[in-house]
């Protein structure tokens, strides 16, 4: 089977077909996703909460993310696998440049950080080092403590001008990928088309290239905390196979996410 590599994502946004992602942290499930079809895992540093039991992403480390990134690879080994750097692991370009190489020899092909125009110079460093980026702009989880609460994104004037902003300067400074995480419907929408590089969206609306859920929000382990972007694909009398074969599809053919899923 063909390796996924950043020409064919390319290649995917170019020709507007819709592409499923999802998040695993370990090798079973991440056999699992690649054998029935995903084409790109992300090993999150969501792994503090839904792995670890954390109320948040600060407590990852990056032993953590290297260790969950080779299990991953192992399950996966032709698919497209992006991760994260967490959180205080780049605050310079050469700490970022060093803890991207780890993630990589790993088993990572991308990396992802989260941040706005402030990461500009270490995107522009790593991109010139041969390191693909992807960043993660919108609701940023490493930001809470800052942010004092997870919010939409694009609702406000001053909101929709920063982030396309943001995401065009990040694109220029050598970024390979923008993920949305919350951000409004109309504004994601914008970004995407004025993008040359692929945009993944989790809980932005059905217009982005790709989509992205937390695999156990997909699966409906977390029912009780379960936020309005998330669609649960496993249910009574339907395999996992079928459940990850229906979220592939339904992205594909642009159902999901649907209006009920979307913050406008
Ligand atoms: O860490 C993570 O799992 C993420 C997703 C929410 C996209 O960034």
């Amino acid at each position: 089977m063909d390796k996924i590599n950043i020409y064919k994502i390319n290649q995917w946004k170019n020709k507007k077909f819709k592409f499923a992602a999802i998040t695993a942290y370990d090798f079973s499930f991440s056999k699992l996703f690649s054998d029935y079809g995903i084409p790109i895992i992300l090993v999150g540093d969501s792994l503090g909460m839904v792995i670890q039991g954390n109320n948040s992403t600060l407590n990852v480390t990056l032993e953590n993310m290297k260790y969950h990134t080779k299990a991953v690879r192992k399950g996966a080994p032709n698919k497209f696998i992006i991760s994260d750097l967490p959180f205080m692991t780049f605050m310079n370009k050469h700490q970022a440049l060093k803890n991207s190489c780890l993630l990589i020899k790993s088993g990572a092909n991308m990396i992802k950080l989260e941040g706005n125009i402030r990461i500009k110079k270490i995107i522009k460093y790593l991109s010139k080092k041969s390191i693909l980026t992807c960043c993660h702009l919108g609701l940023k989880p490493q930001n809470i403590h800052k942010e004092g609460q997870y919010k939409i994104y694009g609702n406000s004037i001053k909101d929709k001008k920063n982030i396309i902003q943001e995401a065009i300067i990040l694109e220029k400074s050598g970024a390979n990928m923008i993920l949305l995480e919350c951000v409004s419907n109309n504004i994601s929408k914008i970004i995407t088309k004025k993008l040359k590089i692929p945009v993944i969206g989790i809980g932005s609306g059905k217009h982005t290239d790709g989509q992205i859920l937390v695999m156990h929000d997909m699966l409906g382990i977390n029912k009780e905390k379960k936020h309005k972007f998330v669609k649960i694909f496993l249910k009574k009398n339907i395999s996992l196979k079928e459940s990850i074969k229906n979220y592939i599809k339904e992205v594909k053919l642009g159902k999901f996410p649907s209006k009920k899923h979307t913050f406008f």
